[in-house]
């Protein structure tokens, strides 16, 4: 967790470039002078001003019988895991941001790497949602889907989010606001099929910039990632295809 200390004499109201790393956090301003930033460079106060994912959680309800239990990795203020947990079923979320853990309620917290998480115990859905599948890390994203097939029942299934496939080789620079947030993606670079972009929040007086870097999932990239890691791809579940059903492939 980097804590990014801004503006006062030293950079006053003035963007303050923190890293140039790919998935580091860039800048942050603030009227109090700080905003924590996740290691993969989410802006906690962010994720704490944006609505639950209440559609998307009666999706997963749906899917569940009466009180299965959900992992949700990379879960971050809950959004997701507390109305699943409020729909009656016990909910993990796992994320390495500990600032980020603090505000769930009903589901329980742990404070750890998704890539090497080995909590010892099965649930009837896993869930690896924002783009966490995109990463152009490879390794990572093969290393992130074994732990999603490691903690599923074999009767069990797992939600994967990417963004719409061809979206990384197509996006163009934009501005959008949504919800009192405005969102400018920026600074595009392309090679070798990654895509590294500098994503601008706006709200509440804040800005905070995140760099990332990532792949086009498309369904031939996926059902070999899924493959690899003893799972399968069943179905999406949208229109845009960005949530996608796997199940298991393989006992493990
Ligand atoms: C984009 S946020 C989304 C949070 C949540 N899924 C949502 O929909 O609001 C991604 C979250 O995943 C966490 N995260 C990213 N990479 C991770 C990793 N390798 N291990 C654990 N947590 C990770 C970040 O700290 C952040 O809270």
């Amino acid at each position: 967790m980097d804590r990014v200390v801004v503006g006062g004499d030293k950079h006053p109201g003035r963007l303050h470039p923190v890293s140039h790393k790919t998935n580091l956090p860039v800048a942050v301003v603030g009227d109090d002078g700080t905003v924590d930033i996740a290691p993969d460079g989410s802006p906690v106060a962010l994720y704490l001003r944006l609505p639950e994912r209440a559609a998307e959680a009666a999706l997963v309800h749906d899917l569940l019988p009466a009180g299965g239990t959900v992992l949700d990795l990379g879960c971050g203020t809950g959004r997701l895991a507390e109305p699943l947990a409020r729909l009656g079923h016990p909910v993990t979320g796992v994320d390495n941001c500990p600032q980020m853990l603090a505000a769930l309620r009903d589901a329980v917290g742990v404070c750890a790497e998704i890539s090497t998480l080995q909590l010892g115990s099965r649930f009837d859905a896993v869930l690896l949602m924002s783009y966490l599948v995109d990463d152009a890390d490879t390794a990572l994203v093969r290393a992130m889907l074994g732990t999603v097939r490691r903690h599923l029942r074999a009767d069990g299934f797992a939600v994967l989010e990417r963004q719409p496939p061809g979206w990384a080789a197509t996006c163009v620079p934009s501005t959008r606001e949504a919800e009192g947030i405005r969102y400018t993606l920026t600074d595009l670079d392309r090679a070798d099929g990654v895509l590294t972009a500098t994503i601008r929040y706006e709200f509440d007086g804040l800005t905070a910039e995140q760099r990332f870097s990532v792949r086009d999932t498309d369904d031939d990239r996926l059902a070999e990632l899924a493959a690899a890691a003893g799972l399968r791809v069943e179905a999406p579940l949208n229109a845009e295809a960005t949530l996608v059903l796997l199940r298991t492939a393989s006992p493990a």
